[in-house]
């Protein structure tokens, strides 16, 4: 397909944290793979992260992290523009014009703030209008497709507002913004984590993606089971060993290892050992690459660098014609 046929899609990173096997097949990996159909820009949400990150070592260290997560599971910078959300000041610029067309009932409203506010927690301001800033991100780019996990889909649906509210207020002639649409990861079965709720960090209970052999042994180890001896016959499905066997191993592989479920004979410390191999085999050389990418960080700064010059030519074209648009351009 040619360059201007593609399909325009836009996600965001917030880097808070290492990731975990959930994030990668959640929606890390489907980045890769839609990549090579859209014009992709990936976005390291750093002012977003700055809501909740007040620590200016981590929030660099995890910005810069997450690009080598990326570059490490092998998204091309030269196929997807990767950039820092802060290299792009129209970001901000924008979010401030859409806040003037927000009502503070609007954004009462949205999920992550009543979350927020029901755990008492203390809400600043950026908080509270997360996702203005996340309708700026969207709409400067002319995005078709948003790739978002079921949690972030209020977000795309506050984002096509603002888009409808911005074209009904200043461009009642032509649409200005065009309308995304949000793009829900496929949850692949949702992926357990070892204590057989969703994999989340705020669970406590994931395996690293970038983990060391140990770290993923550990992790196996205490993924919860039922106590059913070696000899009983066990249930392949309700197993979160097996599960996440799924994951990883060939059709045929799994076919075998549903085979000695059902029939009995293999214990649940024998099942596990078979996961660690496999997910040892799959994070290895993921580790290596991040390791490797790690040791040329200038490197890794001038992808970013670059990425964020290609964002800010889109992203600088939309905002003057936003200005226009306001009437702030005299
Ligand atoms: N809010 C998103 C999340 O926490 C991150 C994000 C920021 C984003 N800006 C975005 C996602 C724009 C998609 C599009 O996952």
């Amino acid at each position: 397909m040619s360059q201007t046929a593609q399909k325009i899609l836009l996600s965001g990173v917030k880097p808070t944290g290492r990731p975990h096997i959930g994030n990668y097949f959640g929606a890390m990996r489907q980045f890769v793979d839609l990549a090579s159909q859209h014009r992709t820009f990936i976005m390291i949400a750093d002012y977003h992260a700055l809501t909740s990150v007040h620590d200016k070592d981590t929030l660099a260290a995890d910005t810069l992290g997450v690009a080598l997560d990326y570059l490490a599971i092998g998204l091309d910078p030269k196929v997807a523009t990767i950039f820092k959300q802060s290299d792009v000041p129209a970001h901000t610029e924008l979010a401030w014009i859409f806040n003037c067309l927000t009502t503070m009932p609007y954004l009462s409203r949205a999920h992550a703030f009543k979350d927020a506010e029901a755990k008492d927690k203390e809400v600043n301001v950026g908080l509270f209008d997360y996702p203005v800033l996340m309708a700026a991100d969207i709409l400067l780019y002319d995005v078709d497709v948003v790739p978002v996990g079921t949690d972030q889909a209020q977000h795309v649906e506050i984002t096509r507002d603002l888009a409808r509210k911005f074209n009904l207020t200043f461009s009642k002639e032509a649409p200005f913004f065009k309308e995304p649409k949000a793009f829900i990861l496929k949850e692949v079965g949702t992926v357990p984590g070892i204590d057989g709720r969703k994999m989340s960090k705020s669970y406590h209970n994931t395996i690293p993606l970038f983990a060391d052999d140990e770290t993923i042994k550990k992790a196996v180890m205490s993924i919860t089971t039922d106590s059913k001896g070696v000899a009983e016959p066990k249930d392949p499905e309700t197993d979160n060993v097996f599960a996440l066997y799924k994951l990883f191993a060939s059709p045929t592989e799994l076919a075998a290892l549903r085979e000695r479920y059902q029939k009995g004979g293999i214990g649940y410390k024998e099942s596990k050992e078979l996961l660690i191999e496999k997910i040892s085999a799959f994070v290895t050389p993921l580790r290596e690459r991040r390791a490797q990418l790690e040791k040329d960080i200038g490197k890794v700064q001038k992808i970013l660098a670059a990425g964020a010059e290609i964002a800010r030519e889109v992203a600088n074209a939309k905002i003057e014609q936003v200005r226009a648009a306001v009437g702030v351009r005299i």
